[in-house]
């Protein structure tokens, strides 16, 4: 047996006002107590190359996979097909879309749901790039990609995309942008090879059309060239003019984000009052690590994201994450505000509208936070059949409470800093629409705390941080939206040995992913991964860029996923230097995203471990 199915009893609430409550957590707790026995196949399948491992090796970020109708006809398109190599940086792959029309897809725009493959296979040498995928200027998912093997790495991600089908059910633009380098004076040949492809299913009678918005509106650069998230460098954000349709009844807010750059580990960035503590040589980054990333209606504050840090491939130490990726890397998360408040203030013909996607650090000087952040997003609007009118009853917004503290001991030999954040938000509107009179009100109650100490100047570093909170929306008794999230995250990183001839470091990471979230458009679903990562990196001297010559990592997780239509999904999965340690799957979605198969499996000792030559930098 390879993927086991277990029976559970869901029960939830859907009024508890509150971050992932006992009702919310207990069936995943429950489903990942009914683990079944499967015995591992210890099994090894060795190649002569200097990088040894199964080929190709599947790669992976564990999800569960999309809920579909059982007995739908479906119909399954190749949207893109395209190699991501030379001069593919800030150079997207653009395609027409048109919706499907093969009878066994269903008709147009009446989909029980759409499922994305996101199939990429690459070989060689490569960093972790980041991609971006947009239909019609609507980013709709927003991934990462492995750092390769030398003898080849496959990864296959699906993606539910039912609640994006107004634009599916149009022509328009199909952009993938996944900016990669190729450099050989830096070793740097692994080419993306990247199959995407939709899958339509037709409703059938115990599976409906999906409910969804009428209209979806980008908040997105809208170039036809160029990557469409905003790259966010400074305090003003992204801003996209708006004109909302007379008729709307709700409007909410889907936000993609992610920190770049100096701001991939924006978590670890130390606070502005105590860089001074550590040399110019250590390097340390500022603007501290608290991050919000704001919606404004009008320039008005309507809602926040904290988000969940999602670590890259590779990300603090690459070979924790072969062939096991941390929760998010090929995948991001999504956040959602609700602006059905504003609607109001949107349809005011006297002025023209924007909304603005902005991102708020804690640095002392401007900008707030460092360069730079990628944010893009969509306005999922419903509309009735005549004008809304309603005017804005309360809006509630304190400014951000957040405290920053530290200390250093003698010489600065030890340092230490927390950071402490906390945000209210309530905004409530009354509505008239062709559904009828709608008291509206969208609330936030958010906390943040990020504790880090320091070693060896800087080079070594503990850093623990929680996000908790809890997002609602009420629509006339109707919750429409609840997002309920703890996001645990605490990471060693020891770099003592970084500058060193044939220098090295390691880390350590725990990252915990638990949300509960009744999407605006959806069914409810509740998460919880629980990730564990160790793992060390050796290098070589090479002049210019210094190579990993060699590498351990060790990668476990559980994770657990039930929804409100009763499926679940649960896998217990380990990987150790570059090879599977074990997979098991079960719960009633398993067949679709069964485990990894048996003669990828090496058994409780992990791969061979990550080895390359070493360079001597001579031609
Ligand atoms: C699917 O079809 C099979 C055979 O046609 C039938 O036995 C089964 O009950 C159907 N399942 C659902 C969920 O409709
Ligand atoms: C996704 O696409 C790849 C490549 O086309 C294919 O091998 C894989 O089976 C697909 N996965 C699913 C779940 O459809
Ligand atoms: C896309 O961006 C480029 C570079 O900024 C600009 O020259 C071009 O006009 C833009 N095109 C569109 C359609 O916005
Ligand atoms: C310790 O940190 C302070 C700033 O808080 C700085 O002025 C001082 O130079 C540092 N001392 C050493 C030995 O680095
Ligand atoms: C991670 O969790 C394990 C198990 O609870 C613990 O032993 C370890 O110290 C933790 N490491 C970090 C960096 O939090
Ligand atoms: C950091 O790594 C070095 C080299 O492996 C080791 O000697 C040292 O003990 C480590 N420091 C800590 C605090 O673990
Ligand atoms: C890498 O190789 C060096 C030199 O052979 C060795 O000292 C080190 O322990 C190795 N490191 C890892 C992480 O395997």
């Amino acid at each position: 047996m390879l993927c086991g199915a277990a029976l559970l009893v869901i029960s939830f609430s859907w009024a508890v006002i509150a971050q992932p409550s006992p009702e919310d957590l207990a069936p995943l707790l429950a489903g990942l107590e009914r683990q079944p026995q499967i015995r591992q196949i210890d099994r090894r399948v060795p190649l002569s190359t200097n990088d040894p491992t199964v080929a190709p090796l599947i790669d992976l970020q564990v999800f569960a996979p999309p809920v579909t109708p059982k007995n739908a006809t479906s119909c399954t398109e190749i949207l893109l097909e395209h190699s991501f190599g030379d001069g593919s940086y800030n150079a997207p792959a653009v395609v027409e879309y048109t919706p499907p029309t093969h009878p066994s897809c269903g008709e147009v725009g009446k989909w029980a749901a759409i499922s994305l493959n996101l199939s990429v296979y690459s070989i060689g040498t490569q960093y972790d790039r980041l991609s971006a995928i947009y239909l019609s200027h609507s980013e709709i998912w927003r991934s990462s990609s492995a750092e390769p093997t030398k003898t080849g790495t496959v990864w296959n991600t699906v993606k539910d995309v039912t609640h994006f089908t107004p634009l599916f059910a149009k022509t328009g633009d199909l952009m993938m942008d996944f900016s990669n380098i190729i450099a050989p004076d830096l070793l740097l040949d692994g080419v993306f090879e990247v199959i995407i492809t939709a899958t339509f299913y037709a409703p059938t009678k115990s599976f409906p059309a999906a409910v969804t918005s009428d209209v979806i509106i980008p908040l997105s650069n809208l170039n036809d060239t160029l990557p469409n998230f905003f790259t966010i460098t400074d305090d003003v954000g992204g801003v996209t003019d708006v004109a909302l349709p007379d008729t709307a009844i709700e409007a909410y807010v889907e936000v993609f984000c992610s920190g770049n750059s100096a701001e991939e580990f924006w978590y670890l960035n130390t606070p502005d009052e105590f860089v001074q503590d550590f040399p110019a040589s250590s390097g340390m980054i500022g603007k501290g690590p608290f991050r919000e990333v704001q919606v404004l209606v009008d320039g008005q504050l309507a809602g926040v994201v904290w988000p969940y840090p999602v670590i890259y491939t590779g990300g603090i130490t690459p070979s924790n994450w072969r062939p096991l990726t941390s929760y998010g890397a090929y995948d991001q998360p999504t956040y959602w505000v609700d602006i059905t408040p504003f609607i109001p203030i949107l349809l005011d013909k006297r002025t023209s509208h924007t909304v603005t996607l902005r991102v708020v650090g804690q640095g002392i000087t401007a900008p707030s936070f460092n360069s730079n952040w990628f944010v893009s997003g969509s306005i999922h609007v419903r509309t009735g059949r005549s004008k809304t009118t309603g005017k804005m009853t309360s809006y509630s917004a304190p400014k951000l409470k957040i405290s920053t503290v530290g200390g250093s001991s003698p010489g600065n030999t030890t340092v230490w800093t927390k950071v402490v954040a906390h945000r209210e938000l309530k905004i409530e509107s009354e509505l008239h629409t062709s559904e009828g009179k709608k008291s509206v009100r969208f609330s936030q109650s958010l906390d943040f705390t990020n504790e880090a100490k320091y070693a060896d100047e800087g080079w070594i570093q503990w850093g623990e941080q929680t996000t908790t909170g809890t997002t609602t929306s009420n629509h006339e008794g109707k919750e429409v939206l609840r997002d309920a999230f703890t996001y645990p995250l605490s990471v060693f990183s020891n770099y003592s040995l970084y500058t060193e001839e044939f220098g090295a470091y390691g880390s350590e990471i725990n990252q915990t992913h638990i949300r509960a979230l009744q999407p605006p458009i959806g069914f409810y679903r509740a998460i919880q991964s629980v990730q564990h990562a160790r793992g060390a990196i050796g290098m070589d001297n090479w002049p210019g860029l210094r190579h990993a010559i060699n590498g351990t990592g060790a990668t476990d997780q559980k994770f657990a996923y039930v929804d409100g239509r009763g499926e679940t999904y649960f896998r217990d999965i380990a990987a150790k230097n570059d090879g599977w340690v074990r997979d098991t799957v079960w719960g009633s979605l398993c067949d679709a995203n069964p485990p990894v198969p048996p003669h990828q499996i090496f058994g409780p000792g992990g791969g061979p471990g990550f080895r390359r030559m070493v360079n001597t930098g001579l031609p």
